[in-house]
């Protein structure tokens, strides 16, 4: 899949200057300091109706763009910075994962979360926890053990081992949707995880640091409305992966993104050769085939930064060294865009 037509040029991406230093890639990283890059997303979906909701998006997730390249310009590791930045995500009731996640069938809230360290390639993460304010923070706490991807009561009883405090994710807003969908017999398929309708909610941060280490990590609240015991595939390689060479985190429909095993896809065929944009274009192409619906960010250790998406939006934002900036007026349909 040489051609990839409905690719548009980078500066179709909402762009913010800032006054950061150039980025540099190549044979140049290895005389030069690096030059630390950041893409998150906050979901991916169906629409965002208005530039109302366009405005509430893009100021959470500008605002944990600069707080966590603020870190990574200050030295810190790449995995440091993803926790951080999905702390953050977590926290902000506009997304759902953490605090504002959706209720399941029965209407409870569980959530899951998953780290991947790109240069030890440890992966660990939660699956449907309850009552945490931060899964991410159960997932790095995991990263040194031997028992890395923990399960709901498994991982609640690692939360209290641990001493993570007892905390309640549900808003009123996610109580009041189950309630209304419950009373329809939960006739909508999922919920609506931004401000405006739009499904399918995920956050996750993909960070490269000034010593070239990358790391990703995701975190959700799951599809809204789905059976006890149904597994996202946010704490699965499929949804979160990385090594040296890039990293990538998915948002989307859970199942479609395990079936493509999206990010380990992406992240195996840069790791043998492919480009990150040509590792992107050719997943997202075979995606469009088979009818699925996600979106993924990545960057790769040379400081390309790249998202894309089969749904009609995905909440993204990066910091390439130069400037911020989102997808969030992207045209609906396939896309994928180097940054
Ligand atoms: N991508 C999140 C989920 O399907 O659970």
């Amino acid at each position: 899949m040489g051609h990839f037509p409905n690719l548009p040029p980078p500066d179709l991406c909402h762009v913010r200057t800032c006054d950061r230093k150039r980025c540099y890639s190549g044979l140049e990283m290895m005389s030069q300091p690096i030059q630390p890059k950041l893409i998150i997303h906050g979901g991916a979906g169906s629409s965002l109706s208005g530039k109302g909701s366009v405005e509430i998006v893009r100021q959470s997730l500008h605002r944990v763009i600069e707080d966590v390249y603020e870190l990574l310009q200050n030295g810190a590791s790449a995995p440091d910075a993803v926790v951080r930045g999905c702390q953050l995500l977590e926290d902000d009731p506009l997304f759902n994962a953490g605090t504002g996640s959706v209720l399941q069938s029965d209407g409870q809230i569980r959530m899951s979360a998953s780290l991947m360290d790109g240069t030890s390639l440890r992966f660990s993460g939660v699956i449907n926890v309850s009552r945490v304010q931060n899964p991410i923070d159960l997932a790095k706490k995991l990263q040194p053990e031997q028992d890395r991807v923990l399960s709901d009561f498994g991982a609640t009883e690692f939360a209290r081992e641990i001493g993570v405090p007892i905390y309640d994710p549900k808003t009123e807003k996610r109580l009041k949707e189950w309630w209304y969908e419950h009373t329809d017999n939960f006739h909508r398929k999922m919920a609506d995880v931004v401000a405006e309708p739009a499904g399918r909610g995920t956050i996750g941060v993909v960070a490269l640091d000034a010593e070239g280490r990358i790391a990703a990590g995701t975190s959700t609240g799951g599809k809204g409305f789905e059976r006890i015991g149904r597994v996202s595939d946010s704490a699965m390689p499929a949804g979160n992966y990385a090594n040296d060479r890039s990293g990538v985190s998915c948002t989307g429909i859970g199942e479609d993104i395990i079936e493509e095993c999206l990010a380990a896809k992406i992240v195996v065929r840069v790791t043998d050769g492919m480009s990150l944009v040509q590792a992107m274009e050719r997943s997202f192409a075979e995606a469009e085939s088979h009818n699925r619906d996600f979106g993924a960010i990545s960057l790769d250790a040379t400081g390309s930064i790249v998202w894309g998406k089969t749904s009609d939006v995905i909440l993204a934002a990066f910091h390439n060294g130069d400037r911020i900036g989102d997808s969030l007026e992207a045209e609906k349909g396939t896309k994928v865009v180097r940054c």
